[in-house]
């Protein structure tokens, strides 16, 4: 397997080889693994993907979330993303489907606010708008190394509140329907995640986070909204721009990412897949010590046994 690097000291291109050979061969898939940990994204180019290719590659890696509530595909292992009605028309800028890209558009990381966070996701465009529409992403881990030991001492443990509704209220208030918000109460995390096979530590922040145990509301927010700012300033950004048969992998413990804008009269059409984390994963590790979720570990067995 050839790795070639793309992004400013993360991210690598996976050549001459297929997300079949991945998910089929236990060498092959060990190989994308180690790579996965190592450089936090991957691309795979000129693939030819479905939706049963992109689930049985995904599944290599672990259990499959669900989609959630509220969103397309809700229920399947298919979360799409795109900006295209049922009849084929482009739907308006107001429209749900619309405003759920502009959410997208916060650097976030996939799952952080649900009680099983994710461990990578995959990214297949389907449909690439002209102009752009690219997805860009940054290492927390770098973004971790960056920061003074002082405020390495302050945050390793801090504890962050995570919410769906604090990203999509910064959009519209009535962009979550009351089921979402029912099924999506706030989960509670530690501030980094250690990588379990490379001992690398990571920021785990998001769009989703708001608040940190023992600190201020509008402290928290600004601490926050700080160091997603330094995480994400354009030189430690890798952009990636779609080509058809394109797949992106990232690891959701070790990057945060954004979808770009595009043209509302060009067509984009996106198919994510997630991979939950498990305990294997270093989920223990970002667990907070106090307050874990107990239906995690059931969710997982069960997600497992499909
Ligand atoms: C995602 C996501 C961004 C994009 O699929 O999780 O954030 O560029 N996508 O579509
Ligand atoms: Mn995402």
């Amino acid at each position: 397997m050839d790795l070639i690097p793309v992004g400013p000291g993360f991210g690598a291109e996976v050549h001459s080889t297929s997300l079949i050979d991945i998910a089929t061969s236990d060498r092959s898939y060990q190989e994308t693994r180690a790579a996965l940990e190592e450089h936090s994204v991957l691309v795979f180019r000129d693939q030819e993907v479905t939706d049963d290719v992109q689930a049985v590659f995904s599944r290599a890696f672990g259990p499959l979330e669900r989609v959630k509530v509220g969103s397309v595909g809700a229920g399947s292992f298919y979360n799409r993303l795109h900006n295209v009605a049922s009849d084929d028309t482009l739907v308006a800028p107001i429209h749900r489907q619309a405003l759920t890209a502009r959410a997208n558009q916060l650097w976030h990381t996939d799952s952080s606010f649900k009680a099983v966070p994710a461990l990578a996701s995959v990214l297949s465009a389907r449909i690439s708008p002209r102009d752009g529409g690219e997805t860009e992403l940054v290492s927390t881990r770098q973004a971790w190394d960056r920061l003074p030991s002082m405020m390495q001492g302050r945050l390793r443990d801090a504890i962050v509140t995570h919410a769906y509704a604090h990203s999509r209220d910064q959009i519209d208030p009535g962009l979550m329907t009351p089921a979402e918000r029912a099924a999506l109460p706030p989960v509670r995390w530690r501030m980094t995640w250690r990588n379990p096979v490379n001992g690398r530590v990571a920021l785990y922040i998001a769009s989703h986070a708001y608040a940190i145990d023992g600190m201020g509301e509008q402290e928290a927010e600004e601490l926050l909204a700080r160091v997603i700012a330094d995480a994400t300033r354009p030189q430690y950004v890798y952009r990636h721009r779609w080509r058809q048969g394109d797949v992106l992998m990232w690891d959701n413990r070790a990057t945060m990412h954004r979808g770009r804008m595009w043209p509302g009269d060009q067509a984009r059409s996106m198919v994510r897949t997630t991979i939950s984390a498990t305990d294997a994963d270093g989920l223990a590790d970002v667990r907070p010590a106090n307050g874990t979720s107990d239906t995690s570990e059931r969710q997982i067995q069960e997600e497992a046994q499909q």
